[in-house]
């Protein structure tokens, strides 16, 4: 079992493990990755304030996320075709998660199908649902996840257009894989991955295939996403899912504070401040940078969470020190499922965790829930440099 120290040896091992088609899937960004860039880079414009000679002792990460206990305050992202980056993929990260302590959002987009994933872990799961056109088809995926006993649901509301990553045209990316000789000859030296895949069955869209009216293989379901999702989306489209799920609700996909007062008349639990990692718009603000504008707007009436950039544990607690309650890891716990599966998953959470805590210590607190922004020094500029 390799040294793993940080989250950029699990992302080394996944690049040499994982076949090329699905590497670049995950580590893109759309265009020209300036956004995908901005995630990370400007969470280190933020610096923390070490303090010396408190008590560090006897420390906490555990908290609450929309009222659910945590370990710490990250959830794993929704995350499509996770089961192409590992054999049983949402399996074994879900299971990670369930021990660990922390959510796992299961994509609407997964390998793993809902029933699937509930029938192989035994705590609940939150699960992603997209804006699709087709009410029956959103009535039942909202039904399964009940019956799965999903304990959230979160509606991503990013997605009515598609960006555009490059090399997912370029290398023809599809679930199961088309067989080329480029794609052929790369599978080829990816031995571990490959034997996975031989040995289990799910290799195809779970949620979808079978369930989506018209879609009933793989070769169907192409033409189905391309009509599925739903350009014409507005606020009472958003409403009505709301009525479709009565469990607790996330909004995720929010950038800017008009669309978080937006958001507020929902009647969710929680919106997740994102960016899509990058991946849909780009040259849209990071994350990071566009929370403090939308704290100031609603931060005293909703729970605000955060994604897109996260890669460590300082990441996380900048992102709570200025006010998210809870964080989620996209690639973070992809680099671990195509390193090393379910230990990857944990390998990569118990990494952020010991970052979490010893950074949290450094800056004189035992406590996740009492940290604030007194801990950072935010440059001036950082989010208020616009005309
Ligand atoms: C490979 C990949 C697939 C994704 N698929 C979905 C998805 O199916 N549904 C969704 O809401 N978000 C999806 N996202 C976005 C993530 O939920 C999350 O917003 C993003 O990964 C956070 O950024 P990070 O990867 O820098 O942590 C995906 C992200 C990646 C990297």
């Amino acid at each position: 079992m390799p040294v793993i120290t940080n989250i950029e040896d699990l992302r080394r091992i996944y690049q040499r493990r994982v076949p090329r088609m699905f590497y670049d899937y995950a580590e893109s960004g759309a265009w020209t990755e300036q956004t995908f860039r901005a995630n990370t880079s400007d969470f280190s414009e933020i610096l923390l304030r070490q303090r010396i000679a408190v008590d560090m002792s006897n420390r906490s990460t555990a908290t609450q996320m929309i009222g659910q206990d945590v370990s710490m305050p990250v959830a794993l992202a929704p995350v499509g075709l996770t089961g192409m980056q590992h054999a049983d993929g949402e399996i074994k990260a879900a299971r990670a998660a369930e021990k660990f302590g922390v959510p796992f959002t299961l994509s609407t987009m997964s390998i793993c199908s809902i029933e699937d994933v509930a029938e192989n872990t035994t705590k609940p799961f939150w699960f992603q649902v997209y804006t699709l056109k087709d009410d029956d088809f959103m009535q039942r995926l909202f039904d399964r996840a009940r019956d799965a006993k999903c304990s959230a649901a979160v509606i991503t509301v990013d997605l009515q257009v598609m960006g555009q990553r490059h090399k997912d045209i370029k290398n023809g990316l599809s679930a199961p894989p088309k067989l080329t000789p480029k794609s052929i000859a790369n599978m080829m030296t990816k031995v571990q991955w490959g034997l996975g895949m031989l040995g289990t069955k799910r290799r195809f869209f779970g949620n979808i295939i079978g369930h989506a009216k018209g879609v009933s293989d793989p070769s169907s379901l192409s033409s189905w996403t391309a009509e599925a999702f739903d350009e014409a989306l507005d606020w009472d489209r958003i409403r009505q899912f709301r009525k479709m799920w009565d469990g607790p609700l996330i909004i995720k996909g929010i950038i800017d504070p008009c669309d978080a007062l937006e958001a507020l008349n929902v009647g969710a639990d929680a919106i997740i401040v994102s960016n899509h990692g990058g991946r849909q718009l780009d040259g849209a603000l990071s994350s990071i940078r566009a929370l403090p504008q939308i704290m100031d707007a609603v931060g005293d009436k909703i729970e605000v969470h955060l994604d897109s950039g996260i890669r460590s544990g300082q990441d996380v607690l900048k992102a709570i020190a200025m006010g998210a309650k809870g964080t989620y890891v996209g690639r973070a716990f992809v680099y671990g499922l195509g390193a090393m599966g379910e230990a990857g998953v944990t390998s990569a959470l118990e990494v952020i965790q010991k970052e979490l805590d010893v950074s949290m210590a450094f800056c004189g607190h035992r406590n996740i829930e009492d940290v604030n922004k007194e801990i950072l020094m935010i440059p001036r500029d950082f989010s208020d440099k616009w005309q």
